[in-house]
């Protein structure tokens, strides 16, 4: 029987799978570090600027934690291959800020944050699931267990605050707008997921020398999910209600 569980598992068991499930969350966390860094750097509002920064300090504070659990097992970062390069893929489907924009120092225009604020609704919507899984499997390892957990509430923080203020938008007459490019980003991300989710999936099954079948069974299963966003799945992307949390990215990121 295949689960989540003896996936995860058999990934962190065999240092050359860890080294790519690492080296690919690492360069994840990196690249949203990157952009919130500009994004912060460029916003106008100055109450939103300070919340950004935090937003980039956490990404970037996760990718130093990935590169430390590898570290920790004497591993070094390995290149990402194109095809497994989620945040990547996305902005080269012109989802969120194009990386060009956020190299210019012109200012960012209300539609930019609403662009900036929609993308992070929908990718830290798959953050938080992703690491809340990974801290069912891995939360009581003495390993690993405190970072997955560190992160998971860090990635919960920042689904919590992209709600707020996209309601904050919504609430000034911008719903409409929102809905459109949350739709837009939905979409491209589900099935960007996919296929990212292939790709590494392959990657793991040569690493780790899966049957045929196994291989078969696990690309099935990412299509099934794929089919279940594309049916309805995707609007838990999209929609928007006020959070447990408030202003979860109010306080500067601890030193
Ligand atoms: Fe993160
Ligand atoms: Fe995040």
């Amino acid at each position: 029987m295949i689960s989540a569980r003896s996936l995860f598992q058999e990934i962190h068991d065999n240092d050359d799978a860890f080294r790519l499930f690492c080296s690919i969350a690492a360069k994840g966390e990196d690249q949203g570090g990157w952009e919130n860094g500009r994004i912060a750097a460029l916003v106008t509002d100055q109450e939103l600027a300070p919340k950004i920064a935090r937003h980039g300090a956490d990404e970037d504070k996760h990718g130093r934690i990935f590169n430390a659990l590898l570290h920790k097992r004497g591993l070094q970062p390995v290149g990402v291959p194109d095809s497994a390069d989620y945040t990547m893929l996305l902005e080269r489907q012109g989802i969120g800020l194009a990386h060009s924009r956020l190299r210019r120092e012109d200012p960012l225009t209300d539609h930019d944050v609403l662009v900036y604020l929609a993308h992070s609704r929908v990718t830290e919507q798959r953050a938080s699931e992703q690491m809340r899984l990974l801290v069912r499997v891995f939360g009581t390892n003495p390993e690993i267990g405190r970072a997955v957990r560190m992160i998971s509430a860090d990635e919960d923080n920042h689904l919590a605050y992209c709600h707020e203020e996209l309601l904050r938008l919504s609430a000034a007459g911008h719903g409409p707008e929102i809905l459109d490019v949350l739709r837009r980003t939905a979409r491209a991300e589900i099935r960007t997921y996919r296929d990212v989710s292939l790709a590494v999936m392959a990657q793991m099954g040569t690493i780790l020398r899966w049957s045929r079948p196994k291989s078969a069974v696990l690309a099935l299963g990412i299509q099934l999910t794929y089919l279940y966003d594309r049916l309805g799945g995707w609007r838990r992307m999209t929609s928007l209600r006020t959070p447990a949390i408030h202003n979860a990215l109010g306080e500067p990121a601890p030193a």
